[in-house]
Parts: structure tokens; sequence; C-alpha cells
């Protein structure tokens, strides 16, 4: 077919590798559910934006400096990250990109995450601690739907690269990356138990 896809909507997905993994995500599960516990004002901005379950968003962003494990987890992250931005072939004049932020969600039964996008940032990830049975996928939308205005939908069993909204649904264990502007969700959580997923922002250095 003269046919060639272009304007590609680059997407990440990989197990985050290293040793001794199922350990390191242990200590992670400990220092998510301690700062659910005890991080004062990440609890009371839950509250106050009816936030169900527990995100440090707004109150705690140094969880590398703070928690040895959180630092191991960033070190295996930017290895993934620098591999992403080569095949997404950024020209980053010799700088790099770097964490700029890093938050802990853990969502409980029947709660999902709305549609948004990650401004100020280059790339945006999540790595996926804990997902029982039934645990959300992540959504992600056509960044060009807006402008579709008159174009019919696309057959249903188009491929994947066609659809407009894409699910995916990631292993525990996983990372997964993708540019900030694309619009992103995660859906209701059907799981019986909860969903705990670390994400972060990366900006160009
Ligand atoms: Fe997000």
């Amino acid at each position: 077919m003269p046919v060639k896809n272009l304007f590609v909507t680059k997407f990440y997905r990989e197990p985050i590798g290293g040793k001794n993994v199922e350990e390191l995500r242990d200590d992670l599960r400990d220092c998510c559910y301690l700062m659910a516990e005890e991080d004062e004002a990440g609890i009371k901005w839950c509250e106050d934006n009816h936030y169900r379950g527990y995100t440090s968003y707004a109150s705690l962003n140094d969880l590398d400096t703070r928690f040895s494990p959180f630092a191991e987890l960033k070190k295996r992250m930017d290895k993934h990250v620098a591999k992403f931005a080569q095949e997404c072939q950024f020209d980053l004049a010799g700088r790099k990109l770097v964490l700029d932020a890093f938050w802990v969600n853990i969502l409980p039964p029947l709660s999902f995450h709305s549609s948004h996008i990650h401004p100020h940032s280059v790339v945006s990830g999540t790595f996926y601690l804990d997902l029982p049975e039934g645990a959300s996928s992540l959504k992600l939308e056509d960044p060009r739907l807006s402008m579709m205005m008159a174009a019919p939908t696309r057959k249903k069993d188009a491929p994947e690269e066609l659809q407009p909204h894409i699910f995916i649904k990631p292993d525990e264990g996983d990372i997964m990356l993708w540019e900030s502007w694309l619009r992103h969700e995660v859906v209701q959580n059907e799981a019986e138990e909860e969903r705990i997923s670390i994400s972060f922002n990366y900006r160009w250095g």
C-alpha cells in the first residue's frame, strides 16, 4: 500500500529490571503505606480534593532523597527514560531529562483518576507496584481527537494504532512511559483491593 505512518506517538513499556525486583517492590510498598499513614499534608489534600485513597502528589516531591528504595527505583527509571528519549529522537542539546516530580498513588476499589496531561514536562510515566485482579488499565487518548470533527469513527476491529482510545493493562513491576502531552486516565479500579502505582515527570534539565 502506498501509505505510510506519520506523526507517530511513541509509548514505552518494559519490566523495570535489575536485581531483586520483588524485594524492591516490598520495600517500596512499605514506604507507600508509611506515607499514607503519616503524611498529614497529603492526607488533608486528598480529603480537600475528594481524592479517594492516597496520593503524595501535592505534598512530597523528594521521595528519592527521603527513602532509599525510591532512590533505587529512580536509578532504574533514569535508564528507561534515557532509552525512550533516544527512541523519540529528542535533540536535547547536550542536556538530559531529569526527574522533576515523583509521587505515590494508592487507589482504592471503585476509584479512578480522570483524564489529564502533565504540563511543563517532557516524559511522564508510572511504575506499577501492586495490580490486584481487576485493577484499572491505563487509557490513552489520540491527541488529535479534538480536531477530528466530522471524521467517521474507526472500525471496532481496526488495528490498535488507528484507535482513538487505547487501553493498556500493565503487569506488576512494569514501567510505562509516554510524552507528557499525551492525555491519559486511570479507569475505575474494579479490583477488590488497592491498586498501587508510583508516577513521575521528567523535564528537560
Ligand atoms: Fe498522569
